[in-house]
């Protein structure tokens, strides 16, 4: 007859605390009085591989902290918390919670210490990117109010009479509250999409005419910076993908934004879509490219465009009025829709920013094609 959990927790086959040291969702190993493992649960083996039962805890641990802290465990009445930074194999921040097993007579073979671990190397990364962003928000917040604050001090002193000062101190307001405006909306943005990116989108959106709506919503900006905004539109004419069409105009906004703001001068921003036909077991796929005549991105900087808040000339992208969360932003989005974002780019020459999209269906001017 088969061995029942309850068999075991009776202790007819097995220990019962094995099972119980099996049932540790963290990595757990139970010790005898000697310092000998008598058994581990499999989550112990990513931690410590070598764990073996039969050999000594200290052949396998060699951190002293931890060590003292299992002679001290034995007659302390509380579990004992230990926080470990390991450097081999690799450098990792580990919590190790020490329980001694009450036990009448400690002998050989007998379970006495039980060490579970905790991996906290995430848990502090996370942490600190939480306390940077939140630094990194209230500095962006910060920089306009203060210069509200002088605005409004002059107006009450100095300027308090004077009509033309006060016109353009108004105006200079005004400019101060759209950024943090802007900056707000961008946080709203950001944490939409960061909750959202594990939820597939269901409604259809149509390419094509997404670009086209964007190619004309930001026609009049490309002109008042001198500017030219053109579309490259191939057939097929009508390309749909899974997705949210709020979103990826989000996306598409802000690349072709950011070509106009960091293109060259004049700039000339092209966008294009190019349907990537069925091949090699990959299904259909589109590409959006857009390209500027900017002066390029260092290739050091590529990689971390991506990070919140992060800008290659911070003064240039806030005289600008980029808050550098834009392509966070892309990110999330394009990753909710099962895309890729690629970054190419020439010193001197410009960037190109391609965002690519599993395609649901597609159809050319005279037939359909594709399903
Ligand atoms: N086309 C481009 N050419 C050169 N640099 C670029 C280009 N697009 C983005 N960058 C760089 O990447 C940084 C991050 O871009 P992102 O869109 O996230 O922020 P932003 O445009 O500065 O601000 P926001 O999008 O919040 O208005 C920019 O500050 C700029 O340094
Ligand atoms: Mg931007």
């Amino acid at each position: 007859m088969a061995m029942t959990n309850y068999d075991r927790i009776e202790g007819r086959h097995e220990p019962s605390w094995r099972v119980v040291v099996d049932a540790l969702p963290d990595p757990a190993i139970m010790i005898d009085a000697t310092g000998v493992i008598l058994h581990h649960n499999p989550q112990l083996a990513d931690l410590y591989p070598r764990a073996r039962p039969g050999l000594s805890i200290s052949a396998i641990i060699r951190i002293p902290e931890l060590l003292q802290a299992i002679d001290q465990a034995r007659d302390a009445e509380q579990p004992m918390v230990v926080q470990l930074h390991d450097r081999v194999p690799v450098t990792r921040r580990l919590s190790a919670i020490i329980s001694a097993i009450a036990t009448d007579e400690p002998r050989a073979g007998t379970p006495a210490i039980l060490i579970t671990f905790r991996d906290m190397t995430d848990q502090e990364k996370h942490a600190k990117m939480r306390a940077d962003f939140i630094a990194n928000a209230s500095h962006e917040l910060r920089t306009p109010l203060a210069s509200l604050k002088v605005i409004v001090e002059t107006l009450q002193g100095p300027a308090s009479n004077d009509t033309a000062a006060r016109e353009r101190f108004l105006a200079m307001m005004t400019t101060q509250t759209s950024r943090m405006t802007r900056l707000i909306d961008d946080l709203l943005s950001l944490q939409r999409a960061e909750m959202k990116a594990h939820l597939p989108p269901r409604d259809r959106v149509d390419i094509c005419e997404l670009l086209d709506w964007v190619n004309q919503s930001l026609e009049p900006l490309a002109h008042a910076n001198g500017a030219e905004l053109t579309l490259v539109r191939p057939e097929p004419v009508e390309v749909w993908v899974r997705g949210e069409r709020e979103e990826l105009a989000q996306v598409f906004l802000n690349l072709v934004q950011n070509g106009i703001k960091y293109g060259g001068n004049p700039g000339k921003i092209d966008i294009s879509i190019n349907v990537l036909p069925e091949a090699a077991g990959r299904p259909t796929r589109v590409a959006i490219s857009v390209a500027d005549n900017g002066e390029g991105i260092p290739s050091e900087h590529i990689p971390r465009l991506t990070e919140r808040f992060y800008r290659v000339n911070v003064v240039a992208s806030r005289e600008k009025g980029g808050t550098g969360l834009g392509l966070a932003i892309v990110k999330y989005i394009v990753s909710r829709h099962r895309g890729e974002l690629s970054i190419d780019s020439t010193i001197g020459a410009g960037s190109i920013f391609t965002v690519t999209l599993p395609v649901v269906s597609w159809a050319q001017k005279d037939h359909a094609a594709g399903n």
